[in-house]
């Protein structure tokens, strides 16, 4: 399962990176109005400091639009998947963007029948968001479950990018349907290295390390 981040803040992308844990970076209009300045100059620099694929939102509402922004949003870097909102205006652009090559990302997936629809027209990943599913009392996760179904009956290419992810829990159920990607925020990305039985165990080696080291003074 590749880990993209959910982001738009390079300091978080930084620090993923030297983990070694970053496989690419995801970024939506919110995100990006989060960090102020100019968005051209900080998609720039977030596409240079990754080394995969940089998801990149348009805002327009049209096929039109959509078409125009994503041969701008090429422009930041060889590894920018253009966003496009799963609405039919979204679906026109989503079928040239595939006949033109152009990498692309699917969101606001909320349903199986949505996912197979992006996937027929040639989408590079969609992009299901499980927690706002989840917000509204429905499974975030059986949605993913029946659309690695669907893609799998019919070898559509098109990956199944984990969104909107609350905890862990998440990242395991995700894996244990086999979703290709999941995009974390930062918090989660932390979570799912701690363990208090880690540091408790790693405290009671040091301190017997070091008892025993006077031991023999
Ligand atoms: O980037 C898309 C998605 O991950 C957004 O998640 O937290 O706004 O529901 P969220």
């Amino acid at each position: 399962m590749e880990f993209f981040l959910d982001t738009a803040n390079l300091d978080q992308i930084r620090e993923v990176n030297d983990l070694g844990l970053l496989d690419g970076v995801t970024t939506n209009p919110t995100l990006m109005s989060r960090e102020g300045g100019d968005w051209r100059e900080q998609a720039s620099l977030i596409c240079d400091a990754v080394d995969g694929p940089v998801s990149l939102e348009v805002i327009g509402t049209t096929h039109e639009e959509m078409i125009k922004e994503a041969k701008d949003l090429v422009s930041f870097g060889p590894n920018v998947v253009v966003k496009i909102p799963m609405i039919p205006e979204g679906l026109k652009a989503l079928k040239e963007l595939t006949e033109r090559e152009i990498k692309t990302n699917v969101t606001l997936v909320f349903s199986p029948s949505q996912a197979l629809l992006a996937a027929k027209l040639g989408a590079t990943y969609v992009s299901p968001f499980v927690g706002r599913l989840d917000g509204l009392g429905q499974s975030g996760m059986e949605a993913v479950d029946q659309m690695r179904t669907l893609f799998d009956n019919y070898a559509f290419n098109t990956k199944i990018l984990v969104a909107s992810v609350r905890h862990p829990m998440h990242v395991i159920e995700s894996g244990l349907i086999g979703a290709d990607v999941i995009t974390l925020p930062y918090a989660t990305i932390m979570q799912l290295m701690q363990h208090p039985l880690t540091d408790k165990g790693l405290a009671a080696f040091l301190a017997d390390w070091e008892a025993f080291q006077a031991e023999q003074q």
